[in-house]
């Protein structure tokens, strides 16, 4: 049969494909799945940040009726002393149970499996951990001499201090520790038969965790089953494994047979899954008087765990931001005897934009320049770090679409700032930038149809809530020339073709390159009438531009704050954000991650802080009560839009991705929009009310 060709699909807004099935609750989540013989995981977390355990006591653990076992690092199952793994996880912090050292306050140090939950908890509760406790180290400054240059500074030119300046910021900034808190914490269900493991992991990738839980366990790969249709948010903490997966593994191998499962707690979110480094961002724009930079020098300072290295790249995105002569960006990595710090929505630039954008808006107003101009004048014609073309580049058209919307032209000067019942009103303005990540190859997509006009794609990809699986139907529908409704997506199983990881807002991009090769293959060899079975298969293409061009998705973002005058309390009644993110495929679900990137920033910038207390070493606000998130009533007006944006050298869809971008340049613009309205210049998020209060 023939079918007709559908208006095209991509650019317009159908309704999430999974949408109904989370309404009706009847679209799993990995703790969930029906399995027989189910047990329950309860870790059991140190108490001290350094040390060494020397005996656990389990006797009183092992009384608690319904108890199966109690795990330490004397009798668990042994896993792979050397996995080979991807260059995303870290071996360490998966060798949980393999020794008795303790890296980090909460690190696992023994669990429980019971029969039930409240057995397992009970008896975790009740199991006696005798420790070597050595002294620890979780202060992490900037003026400490083990900091480390984890790579060789990024230079050109001149940057100290021979470069001509009329004007010079210099600063340092700094963003808080925070902690990835999806609405689905980290959870699975394993079952080991013997031989092969099945796990019902949330994730932001099957087929990474199969790798690496094969490469741990020592299996061969083939052997190991993961299913992931559904998961309730990641931002980064779950796409490289942690801790809890390796247990529930270990915990599966321990107990052939049965079904085990962990779902982590709020508070067990702040140990045992990595975090967003804190960053110390020494800034240092010099400029001309028209504000022309003649040098940019960013130097950060983060975390990183004597357990294994992850050093936040803060310094990253001035390499390519704004043009300069003489420039230097470079990390200094300390390493405390803490967790691992991890991915979290826009790594690298999301804290790094802060700093440099706050300073942006420092040189403005030294230069009595509107922060618009100021960046326009300091667009660059190349990338300024690879001197290659950009593929695209829109800023400039996100600066001016931006101050158009939000009602920027005719701000006051500072001193003239409203006043409206008590509040100091003041609007800001910050650049936001993402890079088109080049996606990891390995992606390969499966068309077969069904008959009846239905066509069946398949591939493992994981959506994480972004919409996946309604922008990849539109994909396969267009370069099928099928409509919608008769184009069935599966996803998030290893028993599809391999896709990769749902991160660094590749997975359109990736997945609908593929989905879109599989068309092609589909139709280069069934033509326009298939026979109901007809099947072919693709892997992600080449970029033939993926060499030539600098590739980044740029943004403005607005924000109106309010300052109460007697109290200092913050408020932002607007955020507006523009983007240039290359072809929208999907219109509602790309607003909706625009909207909670920017939502996200705004929690940054008035809100999220995890708090160590340096005696312990531990984040003592590690719960929803104390650890705040911007919740409705924090989110006001809040609008994103784009402008539409064609670039033929990213991939065949045009899309650049658009999963972090909305976080980036967030919280920098309430702080400059908080300094125009106060006149108190805020260089540490998050924003607060003391900040003000008697300034
Ligand atoms: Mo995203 S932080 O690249 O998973």
């Amino acid at each position: 049969m023939t079918t007709t060709r559908a208006a095209t699909a991509t650019g317009t807004g159908p309704r999430r494909a999974d949408g109904p099935r989370k309404a009706a609750g009847t679209a799993p989540y990995a703790y969930e799945y029906p399995v027989a013989d189910l047990a329950y995981i309860a870790p059991v977390q140190a108490t001290v940040a350094r040390g060494r355990v020397l005996e656990v006591d389990a006797s009183d653990a092992e009384a608690v009726e319904g108890v199966l076992t109690v795990l330490w690092h004397a009798n668990a199952p042994r896993l792979e002393p050397d996995p080979d793994l991807s260059g995303l996880q870290r071996a360490a912090e998966l060798a949980v149970l393999q020794s008795g050292e303790v890296a980090y306050r909460g690190q696992v140090v023994a669990a429980v499996v019971a029969e039930t939950f409240e057995a397992a908890h009970q008896a975790a509760a009740q199991v006696t951990v005798r420790y070597e406790q050595f002294p620890h180290d979780v202060d992490l400054s900037d003026q400490r001499s083990d900091a480390v240059a984890p790579e060789e500074d990024h230079r050109q030119g001149d940057t100290a201090g021979a470069e001509p300046a009329d004007v010079v910021v210099e600063h340092t900034y700094t963003t808080a520790m925070q902690h990835n808190n999806p609405m689905e914490p980290h959870s699975t269900v394993a079952h080991f038969d013997g031989a092969a493991l099945t796990l019902y992991e949330s994730t932001q990738g099957v087929h990474e965790v199969r790798r690496t839980v094969a490469a741990i366990a020592g299996l061969d790969p083939r052997s190991v089953h993961v299913i992931a249709p559904y998961v309730g948010g990641g931002f980064g903490s779950k796409g490289p494994l942690h801790a809890p997966t390796a247990l529930a593994t270990l915990a599966a191998m321990a107990l052939p047979g049965r079904s085990v499962k962990l779902a982590l707690t709020r508070r067990q979110m702040f140990a045992l899954v990595g975090y967003r480094s804190p960053t110390l961002q020494r800034v240092r724009l010099t400029a001309d008087a028209q504000g022309r930079l003649s040098g940019i020098d960013v130097v950060a300072t983060v975390q990183s765990s004597a357990l294994a290295d992850f050093v936040e790249q803060a310094a990253l995105p001035s390499k390519s931001m704004y043009a300069a002569p003489n420039r230097r960006m470079g990390h200094r990595a300390v390493h405390l005897d803490a967790p691992v710090p991890t991915w979290m929505r826009a790594p690298g630039e999301c804290p790094g934009m802060f700093g440099p954008e706050v300073a942006m808006d420092e040189l403005a107003w030294s230069c009595g320049l509107d922060p618009i101009e100021l960046r326009l004048r300091n667009e660059p014609d190349r990338d300024p770090h690879t001197h290659k073309p950009f593929s695209s580049r829109n800023l400039a058209a996100c600066l001016h679409e931006g101050a158009r919307r939000f009602g920027w032209d005719g701000r006051a000067p500072v001193s003239a700032a409203r006043t409206e019942n008590g509040w100091r009103v003041g609007l800001g303005v910050a650049a936001s930038t993402y890079p088109v990540v080049p996606p990891p190859s390995g992606s390969r997509a499966r068309i077969r149809y069904e008959g009846e006009g239905v066509y069946v794609v398949s591939l493992g990809a994981a959506d994480i809530g972004t919409g996946a699986w309604t922008a990849l139907t539109q994909v396969a529908a267009d370069a099928l020339g099928a409509p919608l409704e008769r184009v069935r997506v599966r996803l998030g199983d290893t028993t599809l073709p391999e896709a990769s990881l749902a991160g660094g807002s590749t997975g359109l991009a990736s997945w609908g390159s593929t989905v879109h090769a599989a068309a092609e293959a589909f139709r280069a060899r069934h033509g326009q009438a298939p026979e109901p079975g007809a099947e072919a298969e693709a892997d992600l293409p080449d970029n033939p531009d993926g060499d030539d061009f600098a590739m980044f998705a740029y943004g403005a973002q607005f924000a109106e704050v309010r300052v109460h005058e007697a109290t200092g309390e913050v408020r932002v009644p607007r955020l507006l954000g523009v983007f240039a993110a290359g072809r929208i495929v999907n219109s509602r679900t790309a607003r909706s991650q625009f909207l909670g990137g920017m939502t996200m920033g705004l929690s940054m910038a008035l809100h999220e802080e995890s708090v160590v207390d340096g005696r312990f070493g531990h984040v003592v606000n590690a719960d929803f009560a104390e650890y705040h998130i911007a919740a409705n009533a924090d989110v006001e007006d809040i609008q994103a839009h784009w402008i539409d944006e064609e670039d033929p050298h990213v991939n065949p869809l045009g899309a650049k991705g658009i999963g972090e971008i909305g976080i980036v340049g967030t919280a920098a613009a309430v702080a400059n929009a908080a300094y125009h309205a106060t006149g108190v210049r805020v260089r540490s998020l998050p924003v607060r009310l003391d900040d003000f209060v008697g300034a």
